[in-house]
Parts: structure tokens; C-alpha cells; sequence
């Protein structure tokens, strides 16, 4: 069983991935094992009209491999050019399709988790960019919209990996939206039943505490990968199992910011660093004096001073 970052808007950046895929290389000694990446998500919308805005998103460094690019959309026709134009002129190792989100304004567009309500358009439009590009392709998708719509799929699953190459299954349903359990046993069941060459990743909320617990970590073992989200934004180390020391985290925090500075330097990296900060500190004694502190600045300098104090 191997180990995935979740694709996670304004997250798992170019610099962000660099973070974690180095902290992997430094610890992980299974020279087999493998931590598969994704971009955020890339609108196939913006690919078209106004790439500009989704240039950053496709940026990766060779070091990333494997790397998989979410791409989302309703149409399929912008969906067709994007995934074409990926296939072609970028070297990722895969082009995903988000029918996962639940944003209303992705929604609203028919995209992301609004691809579940009409499954057999949905299932044309994944055979059709499945055929249509040379790279593997994946969707990332739920265990459905309601409880009631849970069976049906789990039959759209089944049919979408006779076209997929990987199927990640958030295991939850769009309608228990932050909370309730997830449901293992419907992942551990979709295992058994889906096309044997499609590859199966299980997601939700997989934490330290999960990973500690021998019950889970032995029916997971069915599976092929899990992925993990929230708990990784705070802890790169998470895929390793290690438990860094201060100094270890304030360098790695440190080049974090410097990577954010060197490829998104338009995007007010600083400020935008503050996501991370506000985590990274969790565990330091006074995190909330030294928040407050990072919360004022706006230039490395002061940032640097600000870390290597504590
Ligand atoms: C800030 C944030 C941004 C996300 N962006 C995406 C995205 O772009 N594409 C996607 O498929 N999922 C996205 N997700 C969902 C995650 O990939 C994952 O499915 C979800 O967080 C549940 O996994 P977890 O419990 O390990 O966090 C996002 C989640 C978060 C918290």
C-alpha cells in the first residue's frame, strides 16, 4: 500500500509538493515505495479562455514523479482540449478528473460533485477522454450525493474503471459535507468488484491518529493506495511517520516560504504563507503570541526574524 497528497487548492502547490516529496525522499528507505502527487485542480474553463490565471497550477520540477494534474469542468469539449493539450505538452504522469467538488460555485457550473447527478453523461465523458489522450487517466470522486444514491455509485464506479486507470473514492457522500463517518467498508467492497487493472485510492481523513490504529491499518492493506489531505498541511513528515525536531520543522518551514517566493511570487506569497504558519506552529510553546506575529508581515526579512526567534 502506497501513500498519496491529496489534490488541495492554494495547497499542494508547486513549492508545497517540493516540501513534501523531499522530506519523503529523506526518510522513506523502501526504495519501492512511491508518494504520488496531484496539482490542485485546473480549470479546464480558465485552460481555455484565460490560461494566464491557470499557468501557475501546471507548473512541477522533475522531482515530483509521479505527479497526476486534476483537471475540472462540465464541458466536454473544453475537458477534451485541455486533457489533450496536458497530454501532449506537459510530462505529467496522469490527468485526473475532478468529480469530487463540492463547492457551490463549481457546482453551479455543473462540475466537480455535480458530475454524479447525471452518471451515464458523466461515464460518456470519462470513456471519451480516457480514449482521447496517450497518459492514464483518473477521476477522483465520492461514495455519492445521499445515502440513497450510494448503490448507484458504486455502480458508476465499477463501470468508470473499465476506462481508469486509478479511481481515488473520498468515502463519504457530498451530503455529509465536513462530517460523519467514512465508510471503509464500501471502498474494501469497490476493491473487489472494480476492473483489476484500475487501481483503487482510499480518502478521508486519514491523520496520525488513523495511522496508529492497527485495525484500520490492516483493511487498508487491501487497498492499493491512501491518500491524505487535511492532516499533510501542517505535517510533511506524515508519510514517513517522523516527528520532526523544531529546528528540523523552522528549516523546512524556511524553504517552504523560499520556494513560495521563487515560483508564485505574484501571488503575495507572504501573506498567502500564512495558511501554513498558522499550522506549522501548532505544537510551539506560545503558538498564539508568534501567529499573532507572523499575521503583520509582509516581507521575508521580518518573516525570517520572526521564525528564527522561536
Ligand atoms: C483546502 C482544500 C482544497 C482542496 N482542493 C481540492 C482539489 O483541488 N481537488 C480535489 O479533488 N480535492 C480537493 N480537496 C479535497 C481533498 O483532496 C480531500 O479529498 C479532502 O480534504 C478529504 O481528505 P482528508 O480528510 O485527508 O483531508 C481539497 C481539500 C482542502 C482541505
Amino acid at each position: 500500500m502506497y501513500y498519496s497528497l491529496a489534490p488541495m487548492d492554494w495547497i499542494t502547490d508547486i513549492a508545497y509538493r517540493q516540501i513534501v516529496k523531499e522530506v519523503f525522499e529523506k526518510y522513506n528507505d523502501d526504495k519501492n515505495k512511491e508518494l504520488l502527487l496531484f496539482t490542485e485542480f485546473v480549470s479546464a474553463d480558465g485552460f481555455v479562455h484565460n490560461f494566464d490565471w491557470v499557468k501557475n497550477h501546471l507548473l512541477f520540477e522533475g522531482n515530483e514523479h509521479p505527479i497526476i494534474c486534476q483537471i475540472f469542468w462540465s464541458n466536454l469539449q473544453k475537458l477534451l482540449y485541455t486533457a489533450k493539450e496536458i497530454d501532449e505538452k506537459y510530462n505529467f504522469d496522469g490527468i485526473d478528473l475532478n468529480v469530487w467538488c463540492p463547492a457551490p460555485k463549481i457546482m453551479r457550473q455543473w462540475a466537480g460533485s455535480a458530475l454524479m447527478i447525471d452518471k451515464e453523461n458523466t461515464l460518456k465523458m470519462i470513456k471519451i477522454l480516457s480514449d482521447s489522450i496517450s497518459k492514464p487517466f483518473s477521476i477522483k470522486t465520492r461514495a455519492g450525493i445521499n445515502s440513497s444514491d450510494k448503490e448507484k455509485q458504486f455502480k458508476f464506479i465499477v463501470r468508470a474503471s473499465e476506462f481508469c486507470d486509478l479511481i481515488s473514492v473520498h468515502a463519504r457522500t457530498l451530503n455529509q459535507w465536513h462530517s460523519g463517518e467514512a465508510d471503509l467498508d464500501y471502498v474494501l467492497k469497490l476493491k473487489k468488484r472494480i476492473n483489476p487493472n484500475c487501481k483503487l485510492i482510499f480518502n478521508w481523513w486519514v491523520n496520525e491518529e488513523t495511522l496508529s490504529d492497527k485495525n484500520f491499518l490492516e483493511k487498508v492493506s487491501n487497498l492499493d493506495w491512501i491518500m491524505i489531505g487535511q492532516a499533510a498541511i501542517w505535517n510533511p513528515w506524515i508519510f514517513v511517520w517522523i516527528n520532526p525536531s523544531w529546528n528540523e520543522k523552522r528549516e523546512v518551514i524556511w524553504k517552504h516560504i523560499n520556494l513560495s517566493v521563487k515560483y508564485k511570487w505574484e501571488r503575495r506569497w507572504v501573506v498567502e504563507f500564512r495558511k501554513f504558519i498558522w499550522t506549522y506552529i501548532k505544537w510551539v510553546k506560545n503558538a498564539s503570541k508568534y501567529r499573532m506575529e507572523f499575521m503583520k508581515v509582509d516581507n521575508l526579512e521580518d518573516f525570517k526574524n520572526i521564525l528564527f526567534n522561536i
